[in-house]
């Protein structure tokens, strides 16, 4: 019936065949995480008017400031995730270890990685921010979880995906059949079907990078910048400069309108020599779907997928976006 609109849960059952890892208790899982981001969204829409912005005055496992926001979002999906029924553990960018989801509550064999709040620098200025999820299922047949059950590839993932709190609050997801994008309607309160099957250009037209870093990164990662800002490239010109400094919003950009984000390695902060992006948090699960949507994602010499975690924050080099694009940076940087 026209102008009803096709519900997440409804997509599921639709693609149910496709996408056989999508049960019930995966919808579950989903229908959770999509609650949480209702909430965190409600904050994020109101966050001028009330005491959510600013700084904790805490500091969290990456050394980083934690702004209110961010560790409301954190509680939010934390407490809720602990209660769905379907996660055997949790990791959270926020926590510094794993954290496991009570005796007393009913457990699954799932594993949830997320950012709760990604590019928290933009919250106090009303720019887009989002939450960045990944979801594993534990193959360990030890009865409790371990750190190990969270040191996976990234191509082991069942589901990753992200939600974007900006004009519209929007989802993005992969279950490993295709990338799909749903729009919150606040007049229902639901996620509707807005962008099936999103694929994004072969080749782009922007590249996102903080060029302030110029003067720390080697001098391949300077050439690879070089090349997208000259007109002798591929695409004949130069391609646009395009920076939020939130993650999820340039990459969902560059999602729909092609093109390549870079957060190279650079020599700033010795105790973080392979750059700031983590990769099971944000750097993963946006490499599964930019590869479901057929993009690339690469730390410089390997796919990110291909990336075995020795640590729940390690850190990596990420060069994701358009296939082409990322497969010139690489090229590059071997050459
Ligand atoms: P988070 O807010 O989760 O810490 O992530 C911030 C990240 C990412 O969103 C963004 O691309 C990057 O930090 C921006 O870093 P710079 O300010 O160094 O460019
Ligand atoms: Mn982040
Ligand atoms: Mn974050």
């Amino acid at each position: 019936m026209e102008g009803i609109g096709i519900t997440v849960t409804e997509h599921l059952l639709l693609h149910q065949k496709e996408s056989p890892m999508a049960t019930g208790r995966f919808t579950r899982l989903l229908n959770e995480l999509i609650f949480s981001a209702k909430i965190i969204a409600r904050e994020v829409k109101k966050a001028g008017l009330v005491d959510i912005l600013g700084l904790t005055g805490e500091i969290n496992v990456q050394g980083e400031q934690v702004r209110k926001l961010d560790d409301f979002a954190n509680r939010v999906l934390i407490h809720r995730m602990q209660h769905a029924g379907v996660l055997c553990a949790m990791s959270s960018e926020e926590n510094a270890d794993i954290i496991e989801v009570p005796d007393n509550l009913p457990k699954g064999n799932y594993l949830l990685i997320f950012d709760p709040l990604d590019g928290s620098s933009n919250i106090d200025v009303n720019v887009n921010i989002g939450t960045i999820f990944s979801i594993h299922k534990k193959v360990s047949q030890r009865p409790y979880v371990t750190l190990d059950d969270f040191l996976r590839k990234g191509s082991e993932q069942v589901a990753a995906g992200y939600f974007l709190y900006g004009p519209s609050t929007m989802l993005v997801y992969t279950t490993g059949n295709g990338v799909n994008g749903f729009t919150l309607d606040p007049s229902v309160g639901e996620f509707l079907l807005s962008h099936p099957d999103i694929k994004i250009p072969e080749r782009g037209k922007v590249y996102s990078i903080n060029e302030s870093y110029t003067c720390y990164w080697d001098e391949k990662t300077r050439r690879v910048v070089d090349y997208f800002k000259s007109p002798d490239n591929e695409r004949g010109k130069p391609y646009g400069a395009r920076y939020i400094g939130s993650l999820v919003a340039d990459f969902h950009r560059n999602l729909f309108y092609g093109g390549i984000f870079m957060y190279p390695a650079d020599s700033r902060d010795p105790a973080k020599p392979r750059g700031k992006l983590r990769l099971l948090c944000e750097a993963s699960p946006l490499a599964f779907v930019v590869e479901q949507a057929g993009g690339a994602a690469s730390d410089g010499q390997q796919p990110i997928l291909d990336i075995r975690a020795s640590g729940l924050h390690e850190r990596v080099p990420l060069f994701i976006g358009s296939k082409l694009d990322v497969e010139q940076a690489v090229k590059i940087l071997n050459g």
